[in-house]
């Protein structure tokens, strides 16, 4: 069962004041949906906090980032999986863009954190999507399949049936550019398509959520396509009430 789901990515932003007070907005704000799971992925100096703010309701945590190192050792700075899930996340975010472009993450490290997420017990939500000059030179296609087959032949066909996917073109990110919902249906699409060559099952049944300056006022439009089951929020999450009618956009479809 696809299961819909509005995710709202902190990136670099918060404090303790901040976790507190979102948390204690959307728990107040935000009536939730058993079918539309709601998820706040702060830094990771602020999740025990979040975790235990949102205990007793149905908010969903998640971190941002992971180690591609299993075992504890001498990583230093590094968080491994099992760190997470021992705090109580849910979920964690893997090879944002953000991470493959500034912090070096290959196709290959992405999918190596992807099977360390789910062996820990997490969801990894995992982030594909192609720059404006892939899109330009009309690769975002192999692009993004490249993307997907370096995970698929990491965690093989089974390990997909724990993961999320998120569809981020790099050109809509915190940029005000939002993929047109006809492209984003476009290219969820054709991840579905890919993903059915390796199980029909599994591609009908992953949730694949949009990301890329999602708005309040685009939500609907984007989160109604075929295809899209959600989104991965920036920017707007950082506005309890644009995160909340976001929520509420997807809630009511
Ligand atoms: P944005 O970020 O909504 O600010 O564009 C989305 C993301 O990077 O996940």
């Amino acid at each position: 069962m696809r299961q819909m789901m509005v995710a709202g990515n902190w990136k670099m932003h918060g404090s303790v004041a901040f976790t507190q007070e979102m948390i204690a907005l959307l728990q107040s704000k935000v009536a939730i949906k058993e079918n539309v799971t709601l998820l706040v992925c702060p830094p990771s100096v602020f999740l025990a906090q979040a975790v235990q703010a949102a205990a007793g309701s149905e908010v969903r945590i998640g971190a941002q980032n992971l180690s591609d190192v299993a075992a504890p050792g001498a990583y230093t700075g590094e968080v491994a999986g099992f760190m997470l899930s021992d705090i109580g996340c849910q979920y964690v975010i893997v090879g944002h863009s953000e991470r493959r472009a500034l912090y070096g993450e290959t196709n290959e490290i992405v999918a190596t954190k992807t099977k360390m997420a789910i062996d820990a017990g997490l969801t990894p939500i995992v982030c594909v999507g192609e720059t404006l000059t892939e899109r330009e030179n009309g690769h975002a296609e192999s692009i993004i399949a490249a993307q997907l087959d370096a995970v698929s032949a990491c965690i093989g066909v089974d390990g997909w049936r724990s993961v999320v996917l998120a569809y981020e073109p790099v050109w809509a990110i915190g940029t005000g550019k939002t993929a047109t919902p006809e492209q984003a249906q476009a290219i969820h699409a054709f991840i579905r398509a890919h993903l059915a060559k390796l199980d029909v099952t599994v591609a009908a049944s992953i949730s694949i959520l949009y990301g890329g300056s999602v708005k309040p006022d685009n939500a609907a439009a984007i989160f109604s396509q075929s295809d899209v089951d959600g989104g991965l929020i920036g920017g707007a999450a950082l506005n309890g009430d644009d995160f909340a009618r976001i929520y509420a956009a997807a809630a009511a479809l």
